[in-house]
């Protein structure tokens, strides 16, 4: 069983589903609202755990009443919380609206997830134990870094989700072996909007790179051979929060499970694509079972 360990943010999502999203300064009126439990780190957990990955959740929740929510939900889905730690105040919020398309534009508040600033020994261990530890940016970045650091020096195989994106120190990027931007965020960190033209520059920093390109797939770049463009199931879309979540998530087991990275990234491809055809982050993510056989 592939042993993922997950250092990240734990959100409660906050879901408008709207025909159209509202332009600066206008009001809408939506269809539906519903109360989801997200976050980026939560929701790999979550699709990690899914997958068959033995997960272990390294954060913090609030002391509000979305923080045993939250728990339960990763809980639920296999996820070892121990490390999930409980911060006075609010948990983190996501505040998001969904449009007709499924497409969708996200507030996040960090709450719990900022108190987040450095790891102690526990989860310095449990990194170190993990094949794989991936990390997104919705924690404060040193302590980003610092889990980064504890499992490159452990030969623990990280996985970076630059989101939200941020400008990325050479401290952390000397320490991720694959890096898994959407399109948007690849154009921002490489100053490239064409994603061969982006993952060329960004393999000057990283040795492997996943651009994930929404519905018409992704291309995978790494050091030493040609990119690939690897498509899409063609699904209807009705939202896609955590798509990208989904497919890091289902990426880390495979990979984890010595697959070849082709064969990998296409079940990874066919979790996310169960993913948007449900509402909803964390709990439109897919079973193992589901999960199309590549
Ligand atoms: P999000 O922030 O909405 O969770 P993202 O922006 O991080 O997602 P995307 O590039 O939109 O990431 O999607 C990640 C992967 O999910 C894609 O590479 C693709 O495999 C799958 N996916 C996303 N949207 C669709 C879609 N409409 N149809 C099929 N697959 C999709
Ligand atoms: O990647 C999707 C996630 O981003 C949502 O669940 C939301 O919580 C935001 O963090």
């Amino acid at each position: 069983m592939t042993k993922v360990a997950v250092l990240g943010s734990t959100n409660m999502d906050l879901v408008a589903y709207v025909d159209r999203a509202p332009e600066r300064g206008e009001t809408v009126t939506g269809r539906e609202f519903r109360t989801v439990p997200g976050g980026k780190g939560a929701n790999q957990a979550v699709a990690a755990a899914r997958a068959g990955g033995d997960v272990m959740m390294i954060g913090a929740v609030g002391d509000d009443a979305y923080g045993p929510m939250m728990r339960e939900n990763l809980e639920l889905s296999g996820v070892d919380t121990d490390l999930l730690h409980t911060a006075e105040g609010p948990s983190g919020t996501a505040h998001i609206v969904v449009d007709a398309e499924g497409s969708n534009a996200i507030v996040v508040i960090p709450g719990a997830n900022g108190t987040v600033t450095s790891l102690g020994p526990g989860e310095i261990a449990a990194i170190a134990e993990a094949d794989l530890l991936l990390l997104q940016l919705e924690l404060p970045l040193p302590a980003v870094i610092e889990g980064a650091r504890a499992a490159h020096a452990q030969g623990v195989r990280t996985v970076l989700t630059p989101s939200p994106v941020q400008p990325l120190p050479a401290e952390l990027l000397d320490c991720v072996d694959l890096l898994v931007p959407n399109e948007h965020e690849a154009a921002e960190l490489s100053g490239q909007s064409e994603p061969h033209a982006a993952a060329e520059v960004l393999l000057s920093q990283v040795p492997a790179v996943v651009i994930t390109l929404g519905s018409k797939g992704c291309l995978y770049a790494a050091r030493g051979s040609r990119a690939v463009l690897f498509p899409a199931p063609e699904v209807t879309a009705v939202d896609t929060t955590g798509a990208g979540d989904t497919f890091v998530g289902t990426l880390a087991v495979a990979l984890g499970e010595g697959r070849p990275v082709p064969q990998a990234i296409a079940w990874a491809a066919s979790a996310a694509a169960l993913c948007v055809q449900k509402p909803g982050a964390s709990v439109s993510m897919p079973y193992r079972s589901e999960i199309g056989a590549a």
